[in-house]
């Protein structure tokens, strides 16, 4: 898909502002605190339905503003008009202008992968974080997945205050779990196949963004032995065997609500001995893993937005980067300045600065 006008209102720096861009490469550049992650951020909000920095909504609305608000005309196969209003005290997404009810019907229409400085983040914090990109990514592919995933969280919620019960009506609990494992079936499944569909893809994007023969790869810790081929038996003795347990401790100790991703490098997780270089280039190669994994899930390309990630490569690592991206799909790039070698290339280059954005070549259409 190829996003073609964004315009925002009172969304976080910007008063108002549309910009154009180009089907291939675009590059905001702009002094620190100008508004490029804003920019960036607000397609990742059309995207998601929410943000990738903050949780509280009514911090995207300009101060002292009653609403912000982001519209996006995109094309993917047909033109699509997208938009959203942020109101404090809540969101109304828009459809060709027409309000959509549930986000499960927006999330994926505009379809962006982010790569941002915070991402390394992600190999250290808690399996909460791992999980939910696991979980965002694969409901950008899959409403059914959303669908399954809300259903569990309910069923577990109702298992953790039973459990927090003197007396637990056993039968109760048995149907609880049943209904549980009904869902994890799906969600393993899903899971198993975004980690294989990644895996086709992150070594060799790793090799050669990195220029490091070593192997690349992300492995799915799931709560079950994933080589059992009966999911459904395992998730039953699963829950069988820990039943006991959770009663005496009043919460649910295993599930899929506990699963965590390991990313690997030279077949050890990241963690323990990658460079920050190297961790750079295995979140990069991941990233653009899953742009190839997206497009063959929907047959549809998403749009790489790049923040701030060139001045913390090396040139060749830089080159590369642009080349591979650049020849995959719609990029949106930021940088505090134009990196020497990009300077006369064909991409369209934007400057921000005083929540205003001015391109700086004639490129847009
Ligand atoms: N709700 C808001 N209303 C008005 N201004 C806001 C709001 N939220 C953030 N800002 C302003 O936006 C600016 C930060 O913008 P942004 O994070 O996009 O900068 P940046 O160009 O990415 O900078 P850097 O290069 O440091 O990453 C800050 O000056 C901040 O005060
Ligand atoms: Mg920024």
């Amino acid at each position: 898909m190829i996003v073609e006008t964004l315009r925002l209102k009172n969304f976080r720096s910007y008063e108002s502002c549309s910009v154009s861009l180009n089907p291939g490469m675009n590059l905001f550049t702009g002094a620190n605190a100008a508004g490029k992650t804003n920019l960036l951020e607000s397609l990742v909000y059309l995207s998601l339905t929410r943000s990738h920095r903050i949780n509280d909504d009514s911090q995207l609305i300009r101060h002292d503003a009653p609403y912000a608000e982001i519209a996006c005309r995109f094309h993917d196969g047909i033109d699509k008009e997208i938009g959203a209003i942020i109101r404090p005290d809540g969101k109304t997404l828009l459809l060709e202008h027409q309000p959509v009810r549930k986000s499960s019907e927006f999330v994926g229409l505009l379809n962006v992968v982010l790569f941002a400085p915070d991402d390394l983040g992600v190999f250290t914090d808690a399996p909460r974080t791992r999980r939910r990109i696991l979980n965002q990514e694969i409901t950008k592919i899959s409403p059914k997945y959303l669908a399954a995933l809300t259903d569990y969280q309910n069923l577990l919620k109702q298992r953790n205050s039973l459990l927090k019960n003197q007396n637990v009506d056993a039968g109760y609990l048995e149907v609880l779990d049943a209904q549980m494992i009904q869902k994890s079936i799906a969600i393993i499944h899903a899971r198993r196949a975004f980690v294989k569909g990644i895996n086709r893809h992150m070594e060799a994007r790793y090799q050669t963004l990195a220029d490091d023969p070593l192997a690349c790869s992300l492995e799915y810790v799931s709560c079950i032995d994933l080589a059992d081929e009966d999911i459904e038996t395992s998730l039953q003795n699963l829950y069988f065997d820990s039943r006991q347990r959770d009663l005496e401790n009043h919460v649910t100790s295993i599930g899929i609500h506990r699963e965590d991703l390991v990313f690997e490098l030279d077949h050890r997780n990241v963690t323990e001995s990658a460079s920050q270089g190297q961790k750079r280039m295995v979140m990069l190669a991941f990233k653009m893993a899953l742009l190839q994994f997206i497009e063959e899930a929907v047959k549809k390309k998403a749009v790489f937005l790049l923040d701030d990630v060139l001045s913390e490569l090396d040139r060749s690592r830089q080159e590369k980067l642009i080349e591979l991206a650049g020849s995959q799909c719609q990029c949106v790039i930021t940088a505090t300045e134009i990196p020497t070698f990009l300077k006369g290339s064909s991409l369209t280059e934007f400057s921000i600065e005083n929540g205003t954005i001015e391109t700086k070549n004639g490129g847009t259409r």
